[in-house]
């Protein structure tokens, strides 16, 4: 049985926990005119998925589904939703259509670029193209501005049974689990640049994959997360888009 939690106005957090992987997998439902679903959880979910999206809104409605990287949780079942809401088109980067969607999806998917607006109704879903963050080349974040929602995906990832929502310390949370999952995140100087761009959005909410929710001071979660990642002594550094050295913020 999947929870569903309204996280920000008009923004749902369909969460289900599987106690064998010890680990939450959480979708993210913009209920609007032109309702978006945010990950899509894996096909093996998908009844569970779909039941928690039935509980607000005719999944039939869907318009867009969106995903940060495909993988199975983020991605898996989206032919699934392709069938069950007609008018529905996938959403993703030039690269993630390129390379994956147009082979891997039922249907052409809609291409967004860096920094484009979608326009649900009342909710508009900025893209922010992020390749390897948090992992994976074709990843993408998006960011809802009405509600100050940033679709953060992996980067606060925790494992264990958590509460849907809270305003508490995350990054201890996520770093001890980053220590069961050492090559998760690659780290290098374009993190960083992707860590700059996040803050300057100033979000004060996070939609994050695993785990809880975070209301709160969003911004600062994020400044210590990547003071978090980059400070691990034993972390394997990759370069992607720039120099070997971490860039280090206080
Ligand atoms: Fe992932
Ligand atoms: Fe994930």
């Amino acid at each position: 049985m999947a929870e569903v939690h309204e996280i920000a106005d008009g923004i749902f957090r369909i969460a289900t926990f599987i106690p064998e992987a010890n680990i939450t997998f959480n979708q993210f439902l913009i209920a609007d005119e032109k309702p978006l679903l945010f990950h899509t959880g894996q096909r093996l979910l998908f009844p569970l998925t779909l039941e928690a999206v039935r509980q607000v809104i005719d999944p039939s409605r869907l318009r867009y589904i969106s995903w940060s990287h495909l993988e199975a949780d983020e991605s898996g079942a989206l032919n699934e939703f392709l069938q069950i809401a007609p008018q529905a088109e996938a959403v993703h980067s030039e690269l993630g259509v390129v390379v994956n969607v147009n082979d891997f999806a039922i249907r052409p998917a809609k291409t967004i670029g860096d920094g484009e607006v979608l326009d649900l109704g009342r909710h508009k879903l900025r893209f922010l193209i992020t390749p390897q963050v948090p992992h994976c080349w074709d990843a993408i974040l998006a960011f809802e501005e009405t509600t100050g929602t940033l679709m953060a995906s992996d980067l606060f990832t925790q494992l264990g049974e958590k509460t849907s929502m809270t305003s508490g310390d995350m990054v201890e949370r996520t770093m001890a689990s980053h220590k069961q999952l050492p090559t998760y995140i690659p780290v290098s100087q374009h993190t960083a640049r992707v860590f700059d761009r996040l803050e300057a959005l100033r979000p004060g909410v996070l939609a994050c994959m695993h785990g809880p929710a975070f209301s709160g001071d969003a911004v600062q979660a994020l400044r210590d997360l990547r003071t978090a990642l980059f400070s691990e002594p034993d972390r394997e550094l990759t370069t992607i888009g720039g120099g070997a050295e971490p860039a280090r913020r206080s």
